[in-house]
């Protein structure tokens, strides 16, 4: 296989930034390629296993983040409830599907967002746009938005710190089963939870601390995995320099590993199978996320199939589907060309991406019931073929935000706490009942 981490540099990217100053970059590349991975071959493998489980039907998939995390996001109170939300929703999928969630933050590196035009006017002046904290940054002028090499090693310091206290947060403690006010419903009680709500999450928490206790009696001993849970990290593998700077052999095992992240997903703008970033992708060991929109065929899925995981290995890709709710149908004919080819995949569902619009004042929004019914939709189409929804993917966070509209949110509200800078995402109302909702539409039925 003639592949090298950068022989992606050799095919065309259709995210070009082109870095003013090749000296500087090797400079930070060079840095990034000393330092310590930020994650480790085993929990990729790992990870691996739990995906394939999923393929088997035996594991669901929630992952789930900001849609661009920032530099400046990198502070306390935003990471814990970030993880809080994706914990507490786990927890009310676990309940509902009555099987283990695999939790895949969108967090710990997802600095570097696609753009549709490589360059932004307002007023008549012309600056490229912003391509995340990784690439430049949000403010419109011309230093801002130049393109900075310096932030490859800011993207990675600021993805070790969140990590480091993530993993901390989540090795004990905080995520502990056994002590269920760490599932905390003061915390809930700030966001204008109703009533109906917090009343079905208080019981959901309850059941479980029951069955736990009913457990550890029955065994004599006690649950100890409980006192901790377990998270993958996942971001857009964007920025090439990036990723293959951090992209290594690893004693005893075959192969390299992209050691910035458990899980890096190739955009629906990237996935070009002659382009640059499949070219990088299809030479790295970890799983890989792929977003298919509107204009996948089945053709081009088999393509990517063929490339990213040419021994149809399960565990290996994870299919997320982007389609908005009106197009859910599109589905279909992939789902049937894996099918019939036996190809290996989890399919997941992101109901964000294919439902965004603009309101008439100019807002970036979508709306929960959009939202919904895309998953709903996408259940159904894999139902009814004897396939199944493996997994779902979100935009969220852990605070009280007003990006989009439902939930108790009106589109004259959106601009009371509009904080994105990016796509509109769940706040922390919107995302527990969003679980809700999902963990009645995928319990098992009787
Ligand atoms: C994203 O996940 O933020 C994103 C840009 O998605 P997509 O590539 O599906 O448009
Ligand atoms: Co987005």
């Amino acid at each position: 296989m003639d592949w090298s981490p950068s022989s992606w540099q050799s095919r065309p990217s259709s995210q070009p930034f082109a870095y003013r100053d090749p000296s500087e970059l090797d400079r930070a590349v060079e840095k990034l390629r000393t330092l310590p991975p930020l994650v480790t071959s085993w929990e990729i493998e790992r990870l691996k296993a739990f995906l394939a489980d999923a393929e088997e039907g035996k594991r669901f998939l929630l992952q789930g983040g900001d849609c661009a995390e920032t530099l400046d996001d990198c502070r306390p109170p935003i990471v814990t409830s970030k993880l809080k939300i994706l914990l507490q929703m786990s927890l009310v999928l676990l309940h509902g599907l009555k099987q283990p969630i695999i939790r895949v933050g969108r967090f710990a590196g997802q600095y570097a967002k696609p753009r549709s035009a490589p360059e932004e006017t307002r007023n008549g002046q012309t600056f490229p746009s912003y391509f995340g904290d990784l690439i430049n940054r949000p403010a419109f002028d011309e230093s801002s938005r130049a393109f900075d090499p310096n932030l490859l090693v800011a993207g990675y310091t600021h993805a070790a710190m969140t990590l480091n206290f993530i993993r901390s947060l989540t090795a004990a403690g905080f995520a502990d089963v056994h002590h269920p006010e760490q599932w905390d419903l003061a915390f809930a009680s700030r966001a204008g939870l109703s009533q109906e709500l917090r009343e079905e999450y208080t019981k959901t928490v309850a059941t479980l601390s029951e069955a736990i206790r009913f457990m550890e009696a029955l065994s004599e001993k006690a649950v100890d995995d409980l006192t901790r849970v377990e998270f993958f990290t996942s971001h857009e593998g964007l920025n090439l320099h990036y990723e293959a700077a951090q992209t290594r052999t690893v004693p005893r095992r075959e192969g390299y590993y992209d050691l910035t992240t458990h899980l890096p997903w190739i955009g629906e703008r990237t996935r070009d199978p002659a382009g640059a970033h499949v070219e990088f992708f299809r030479g790295v060991q970890n799983p890989l996320g792929v977003k298919v929109g509107p204009s996948v065929t089945p053709d081009a899925m088999r393509r990517l199939a063929d490339i990213l995981n040419p021994g149809n290995a399960r565990g290996k890709i994870v299919w997320i589907t982007r389609m908005g709710a009106e197009r859910t149908h599109l589905i279909e004919p992939l789902v049937r060309a894996a099918q019939q080819e036996g190809m290996a995949g989890l399919w997941v569902s992101d109901p964000m991406h294919g439902n965004t619009r603009v309101t008439a004042s100019g807002i970036k929004t979508r709306s929960f019931d959009d939202i919904e019914r895309e998953i709903e939709r996408t259940h159904e189409v894999h139902r009814a073929l004897g396939s199944r929804l493996g997994g779902v993917h979100f935009e969220l966070t852990g605070e009280d935000v007003t990006e989009c509209t439902g939930g108790g949110l009106e589109e004259e509200d959106l601009d009371k706490n509009y904080v994105s800078v990016c796509d509109p995402r769940l706040n922390y109302r919107q995302a527990l009942e969003m679980g809700f909702g999902l963990a009645r539409l995928l319990a098992p039925r009787a």
